[in-house]
């Protein structure tokens, strides 16, 4: 355990050009300072010089911007203007994309996992500390081979093992703010383990592991400074930790699996519950689905595109009283009826009325959608006024595709019944409703007590045409 630690900020460093040796550099201006350099010293030194030693910088000007760059752009401007905060160019943002590996979120700011892990903003591409208008230096491609080129040859130059922390500031989620981290290292491990060590009251830590190097990282950038300061190399002496040849920075990026706060980017969500959504047609765990939800799901519903913005969708919710019994029975007579006119044996009759007892008697939710003609345009003309009808139709369809989506999105199961359409007359009598009311479709819905069947959809190819 170290008692005292020491930063002491290199001076005289030079404007640092391509092609320049750090190392070097470093021991001229220790140097000059009458500084030497401890067995066991730790140089944090700021990613910008390494960058520009390397050369790892991009002319704007010579930059390409994508179509996603500029559609980032689009959707960036207005917030960033809002914000009184200066615009991203779409040259910036291509280069921002060609350092990432994702887009995590584009709001005023260009939340990515750069290339090398790291979740940052703009993935460290930086205007400050760079010359000329139109140049930005990026994070080097391996900041651990850097640290690790200044470490051994700053070994060779003193003898001495120095570990090295190549350093940037990023902000933080939930907390206003830069602080230093370490983007690269040699000869010092990321992470310092404490599990296994006893706490003050000899209590064994069970998941201490300490970011030793951001610490030291944000120590040290305390004197380091962002601005104009002109100390981009600090010392840190009298950390007392265990040398280490292997370390690097991996250590310290969490896995995208095992990491809580990310959230997956809208699009992704959209998409996982549009392909996700089933028809689930067996039986349900017992547990209600509160009306609140039910509302909630039909508030979204209502977001639904419709003919001249004609919203003819009604949403009826059915409890699990004697009036769903007395609909269900008589929508089975009425089935029977249908079925034995068909042809269809005792048997088949009874297994068919049977399995809609199950299903719509035992569904902890089962929701009627009527299509309300009484906003239908009128025309004097049948053909038109059946095509509004048809556009009715159309309109409330969409409305229940959005609810079943709703529905899924809470993590609930569903399934869209057409019985009411064959059985309108008795829903309506038994139900009451009003006379321009046309039943539609149920929907039951609950927790799913096992996997939905996933029934194959068509090839692209035979659904796509271009004409
Ligand atoms: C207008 C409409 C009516 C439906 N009616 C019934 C029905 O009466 N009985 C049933 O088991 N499934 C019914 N379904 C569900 C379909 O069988 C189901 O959507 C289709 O097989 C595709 O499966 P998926 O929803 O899991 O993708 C209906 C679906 C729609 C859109």
């Amino acid at each position: 355990m170290s008692e005292k630690i020491e930063l002491i900020g290199i001076k005289n460093i030079p404007l640092i050009k391509k092609g320049d040796n750090i190392a070097e550099t470093i021991m001229q201006s220790l140097k000059t300072g009458n500084l030497t350099l401890k067995e066991g010293d730790i140089i944090v030194i700021a990613q910008s010089i390494v960058s520009k030693s390397r050369g790892y910088i991009k002319n704007l000007k010579e930059i390409s911007p994508s179509r996603e760059a500029y559609q980032i752009y689009e959707n960036m401007v207005s917030k960033a203007h809002k914000l009184n905060i200066p615009e991203k160019s779409p040259e910036l943002i291509q280069a921002i994309i060609e350092e990432s590996k994702e887009i995590i979120k584009s709001e005023h700011v260009i939340i990515v996992e750069t290339n090398h892990g790291f979740i940052c903003a703009n993935a460290g591409i930086d205007k400050s500390n760079v010359n000329g208008n139109d140049n930005v230096t990026l994070l080097p491609k391996d900041s651990d081979k850097e640290a690790e080129k200044i470490r051994v040859l700053l070994k060779k130059m003193t003898e001495k093992n120095i570990a090295i922390i190549i350093s940037d500031s990023f902000g933080r989620p939930f907390r206003r703010g830069a602080v230093g981290v370490a983007i690269g290292i040699s000869g010092i491990e990321a992470l310092l383990d404490k599990r296994g060590s006893k706490d003050l009251y000899g209590k064994t830590l069970q998941s201490t592991i300490i970011g030793q190097i951001d610490n030291l990282t944000s120590a040290a950038q305390l004197i380091m400074g962002e601005a104009d300061e002109g100390l981009p190399v600090v010392i840190i002496r009298g950390y007392k930790y265990i040398f280490s040849e292997a370390a690097s920075i991996k250590e310290i990026i969490r896995e995208k699996s095992d990491d809580l706060f990310r959230v997956p980017n809208e699009e992704k969500i959209m998409t996982k519950h549009l392909k996700s959504r089933r028809s689930y047609k067996f039986e349900f765990e017992i547990e209600k689905i509160t009306n609140k939800e039910i509302e909630e799901c039909i508030d979204i519903a209502r977001y639904a595109p419709s003919a001249h913005n004609g919203q003819y969708w009604r949403y009826i919710i059915l409890e699990q009283d004697s009036i769903r019994d007395d609909l269900i029975e008589k929508m089975n007579k009425k089935l029977k009826a249908d079925l034995k006119k068909d042809g269809k044996s005792d048997l088949f009759i009874s297994q068919k009325t049977s399995s809609r007892r199950e299903k719509f008697l035992k569904a902890p939710i089962l929701v009627l959608l009527c299509l309300d003609t009484e906003e239908l345009e009128e025309y004097n003309d049948p053909e038109r006024d059946e095509l509004e009808y048809l556009m009715g139709v159309q309109s409330i369809s969409s409305s229940a595709t959005y609810f079943l989506l709703a529905l899924e999105a809470k993590g609930y199961a569903s399934c869209w019944y057409c019985a009411p359409l064959f059985a309108k007359e008795i829903v309506k009598e038994v139900l009451n409703l009003p006379q321009s009311y046309i039943p539609m479709a149920f929907f039951t819905a609950g927790r799913a007590k096992k996997a939905p069947t996933v029934p194959k959809r068509k090839n692209l190819r035979e659904i796509i045409f271009k004409i």
